[in-house]
């Protein structure tokens, strides 16, 4: 029999489907650029440098992931970032899961020929509903992952379901800005959505949806002077790809604490 979902463009599995087709086809370019699939660098007054180590640096230290914890990857590529800061935590514990197989397969090998194998597992799962108890957890990262989301709150009550008591959630993403819109804005964020198979909330969307699965949001901030954008996807000579003169986006950083239960 037919699967209907999949033909319906717009369901739910529809752009699940699309998302997994979009890393199968883009992550051999993005591997170009390195390890870590992001679009911007972040720097704050600490950061020494404009890499994706630097960027990574930057996150862990904003992050606060100390030695002994276990950490989620949630939406983690290839696992640029948590081995880059198993590397850097000698006794962190890292969990990554990304929605593409493909993206599961290529982490599994560089993980197998880092020093940090063995502290740092992918496996291709949808963050909304994750093979790990209930409180495994101390943070859970979403490293420009959370905005491919069609379901916030079943999402972050998921979250909230595997991380222990006072766990922390730190989010790092691009968001639609919120607020009245232009005709050319509203293509260009629909034009950008269906492009990255991304729908790219507002981040005030998230940082509700934190807090109705009973998460104390602690800081949302914009963080778009602090990040150098790295656009690579023209590079990648796609045609899935143009450029947008100025998209109504922005980049923002949410920290939350799971409130004990
Ligand atoms: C822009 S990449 C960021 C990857 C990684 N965090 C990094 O910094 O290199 C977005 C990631 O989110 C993952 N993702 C999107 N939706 C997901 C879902 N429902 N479940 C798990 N991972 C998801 C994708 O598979 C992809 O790995």
């Amino acid at each position: 029999m037919k699967n209907r979902a999949a033909e319906s463009p717009g369901s739910m599995q529809w752009w699940k489907e699309e998302q997994i087709r979009y890393w199968r086809e883009t992550t051999d370019h993005y591997l170009k650029f390195g390890t870590t699939i992001q679009a911007g660098i972040l720097c704050d007054e600490d950061s020494e440098g404009q890499s994706y180590d630097d960027n990574n640096r930057t996150i862990l230290k904003r992050s606060g992931l100390r030695d002994g914890q276990v950490v989620l990857d949630a939406g983690c590529g290839v696992c640029g970032p948590g081995l880059h800061a198993a590397m850097h935590v000698p006794g962190l514990e890292v969990h990554g899961v990304t929605l593409s197989p493909y993206q599961a397969e290529v982490a599994q090998k560089l993980i197998a020929d880092s020093p940090a194998a063995g502290r740092v597992h992918v496996q291709a799962a949808d963050y909304h509903e994750l093979p790990f108890p209930d409180r495994t957890f101390d943070c859970a990262l979403f490293l420009e992952s959370a905005g491919y989301s069609f379901r916030l709150e079943e999402l972050f009550a998921e979250i909230s379901r595997v991380l222990q008591d006072d766990g922390k959630v730190y989010i790092k993403d691009v968001f639609c800005r919120a607020g009245e819109m232009t005709v050319q804005e509203w293509k260009q964020i629909d034009a950008f959505r269906r492009i990255y198979a991304q729908p790219t909330p507002p981040m005030q969307d998230m940082s509700a949806a934190l807090a109705a699965a009973g998460f104390a949001v602690t800081s949302a901030l914009d963080i778009t002077p602090m990040i150098v954008p790295r656009p690579r996807e023209r590079e990648f000579g796609l045609p899935r790809f143009r450029p947008f003169p100025a998209p109504p986006i922005h980049w923002g950083e949410i920290v939350a604490i799971k409130a004990a239960t």
